[in-house]
């Protein structure tokens, strides 16, 4: 029987396949552990389960692999928040969750895209404050999406998942990505892709390169009537950046689903007109949560019986 540290509370369910051993976790009323908690207890347990809020040091994963630390099983497909390189060298796994939660996030940049192109954000705080007069033929005059031109910026399965859902709008899609892909409407050029589309949607990892990918420079290459969405990670938009474009109208519009620093959103980037804003809630549906959980699970299920991983992030 292993030790399972369980950082925070998981859809009900989750964690079945490990009814066999002993969980450490969560706190009553889901109360995050400080990182003191979470130091003093990573020697103790074999295994712990961590969400994309838990940053998961090279002190943490050390003092986990000083004691009887083996893998650290994160229920996000990113894990930007982990260590990766220390937990290599120290000898712990790292796991993910690929696959379950493409289909619900693509699902995500869909409605920030149509959201976005619409104004369907002003129009409706405006319905639901009084300031709706009544119909009007010059309100809120969005972007047609169907028809429009769309640059996926990062085409792994998430980017392609969002692809197949444009050819359903007769979108013309373009994408970029850091290798060439070779298939039709592959941009090698970034800069060039920002200044061809009319609605541009990231999908990149968060990494040093693809940090700030989309600065001041690059949002100005996109034409004045384009709109900008991100579901990937924050940093990898200049939120200040963006905040700015927005207020000055030199971008249509945006649909943002994650900051850099969450919980907190730059306050400009809150007052932006023509920005739909949502709480990172890209893999959000009910199943696709339960399955996520379910991986990690069985990642952790497996190593402890001595198999290897089924979603390795590290050798
Ligand atoms: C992930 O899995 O990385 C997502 O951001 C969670 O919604």
């Amino acid at each position: 029987m292993g030790r399972v540290l369980v950082t925070r509370q998981l859809p009900a369910g989750g964690l079945d396949l490990l009814a066999g051993h002993e969980l450490v976790g969560p706190k009553p009323a889901d109360a995050p552990y400080s990182s003191a908690e979470l130091f003093a207890l990573a020697p103790t347990v074999d295994a712990v389960v961590s969400l994309l809020t838990d940053v998961i040091d090279e002190p943490l994963l050390a003092a986990g692999a000083s004691g009887r630390l083996r893998i650290v099983a994160n229920v996000a497909v990113g894990y930007n928040n982990i260590d990766v390189a220390a937990a290599s060298r120290l000898g712990v796994l790292v796991t993910n969750t690929p696959g379950v939660l493409d289909e619900t996030t693509a699902d995500t940049a869909f409605l920030l895209i149509l959201a976005a192109s619409r104004l369907a954000h002003e129009a409706e705080e405006d319905l639901r404050s009084g300031r709706w007069p009544g119909w009007g033929i010059n309100q809120y005059l969005g972007l047609d999406v169907h028809g429009a031109t769309l640059g996926i910026v990062g085409y792994g399965r998430i980017g392609r998942a969002v692809a197949r859902r444009a050819t359903g709008f007769a979108m013309n899609v373009l994408h970029h990505s850091r290798t060439p892909t070779g298939e039709d409407g592959y941009v090698a050029d970034l800069d060039d892709l920002l200044a061809r589309c009319d609605i541009v949607s990231l999908h990149t990892p968060l990494t040093t390169e693809t940090t700030h990918l989309i600065d001041d420079r690059r949002l100005a290459l996109m034409p004045a009537h384009a709109v900008l969405v991100n579901t990937s990670r924050g940093p990898v938009v200049d939120e200040s950046a963006l905040a700015d474009a927005l207020h000055a109208g030199r971008l249509f519009a945006a649909g943002i689903d994650v900051f850099e620093h969450e919980p907190t959103v730059h306050p400009r980037l809150l007052t932006a007109p023509r920005a739909v804003l949502l709480p990172h809630i890209g893999s959000g549906s009910r199943a696709t949560r339960l399955r996520m959980a379910r991986i990690a699970a069985d990642n952790i299920a497996a190593v402890l019986a001595g198999r290897p991983p089924l979603h390795p992030v590290n050798p």
